[in-house]
């Protein structure tokens, strides 16, 4: 089975926020065909490039959605983002101009990162959305 493949159950009810998403679960997905098939590790660079990216822009614009709303836990939430990144920059260094040495590790992490992160984390803000929408009924 896949993670990388968009559903649903991902949805946080914002349609520019779950476009954002699917991307990133695209990324996430050509990168797992691509350690499936051990590919050039050129390719791999510059996938990984790509998903760093586009998780640095999405996050601005999610960061501010949940400044828009008035999001309570926007500060815990913005912490989770810098971590991830972090870790992600961490990795990167580690392997700097050369593909990662155990990238199914890699793959792992951020599959589950992602995967976790859209359903636990962001959902918060989605109900807190829908939360504010119903208040004003
Ligand atoms: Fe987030």
């Amino acid at each position: 089975m896949s993670f990388g493949i968009w559903s649903e159950k991902y949805s946080v009810q914002n349609v520019i926020i779950d476009e954002q998403h699917r991307r990133l679960l695209d990324i996430l997905f050509r990168l797992e065909r691509l350690v499936n098939r051990k590919s050039h590790p050129d390719e791999m660079v510059k996938l990984l490039k790509e998903m760093t990216d586009y998780a640095a822009e999405h996050f601005k614009s999610e960061e501010r959605y949940m400044e828009r709303i008035g999001y309570p836990r926007l500060s815990a939430h913005q912490e989770a983002h810098s971590r991830y990144t972090l870790e992600v920059l961490k990795y990167t260094l580690q392997h700097l101009e050369a593909a990662p040495d155990n990238p199914r590790e890699l793959l792992n992490f951020l599959t589950h990162w992602w995967t976790d992160h859209i359903l636990k984390v962001d959902m918060d803000y989605s109900k807190f959305a829908a939360r504010q929408e119903l208040s004003k009924l």
